[in-house]
């Protein structure tokens, strides 16, 4: 299988890879980085500098590529330097909405414009994108982080419709939302002391939590918002 995963740097992307290298059909895994080049270095890993809101940089690098079984996408944004998510109306930030939107919505989209061509060879394959329970719109009792919670609803809704296009253009490709749990990385840090006692995961816990669902998925179940233990979770 040749796997590509997209911030491969994160905590959670770097799992994957980790956890990938040691699967016997795994034959290539092509990663990518934003800032820094991880250290893991193994012959499956081709290491790239990708940044995921520039579509001509998309373009160019998936041009680059062969066929692709898996494609996994693990960037995303919750808070920068200067912005964390919002607690009331009073800290929108337009500037702070749209980088959302482009990291955790748009970028999603731009990978499988340009990836069509690495997924026509009809063998069974996944384009899934970690989204967020938070991006749950029926699920949402607790309010705030409007930014983050709205470029996930965002993706959810881009991946569904691509799902239905997908199922008639490229029906061999499997197209899934997936909520990881809240998992211990450099995302979830400033909030984790809200989490309840054994809820937070390691990202070795969440990325074979959600290897069983990627492995367990069908054509059929293409469009689908799946959380890391397996369940359907409501838009
Ligand atoms: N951790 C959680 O509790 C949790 C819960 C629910 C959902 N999620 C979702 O899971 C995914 C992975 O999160 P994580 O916890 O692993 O976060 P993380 O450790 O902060 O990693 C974020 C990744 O996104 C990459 N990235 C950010 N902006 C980018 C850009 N413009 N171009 C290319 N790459 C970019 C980063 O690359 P560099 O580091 O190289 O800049 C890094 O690889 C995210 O979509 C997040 O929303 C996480």
């Amino acid at each position: 299988m040749n796997i590509v995963i997209i911030g491969a740097s994160g905590g959670i992307g770097n799992a994957f890879i980790e956890q990938l290298i040691m699967h016997t059909d795994v034959a290539q895994i092509h990663a990518t980085y934003y800032h820094t080049k991880p250290l893991l270095n193994n012959a499956k890993v081709v290491w790239s500098q990708l940044d995921i809101t520039n579509e001509q940089s998309i373009q160019q690098w998936t041009s680059t590529l062969g066929e692709i079984d898996w494609l996994i996408n693990a960037a995303g944004l919750l808070h920068t330097a200067e912005h964390g998510p919002e607690k009331t109306i009073g800290q929108f930030d337009v500037d702070f909405f749209i980088d959302n939107i482009r990291i955790n919505t748009l970028a999603s989209m731009l990978l499988a414009k340009h990836t069509v061509r690495n997924f026509k060879h009809r063998r069974p394959a996944i384009f899934a994108t970690l989204s967020a329970r938070v991006g749950s719109i029926e699920d949402n009792y607790l309010g705030g982080w409007i930014s983050y919670r709205a470029s996930k609803a965002a993706l959810n809704m881009c991946l569904k419709t691509l799902a239905i296009e997908w199922r008639r253009s490229l029906p061999n490709v499997t197209v899934a939302a997936l909520h990881p749990g809240t998992t211990d990385t450099p995302l979830s840090k400033p909030f984790q002391r809200f989490v309840p006692e054994g809820q937070l995961h390691s990202p070795e816990q969440s990325v074979i939590s959600m290897l069983n669902v990627l492995h367990s998925l069908r054509p059929n179940d293409s469009g689908c918002f799946r959380a890391f233990d397996g369940e359907q979770l409501p838009w």
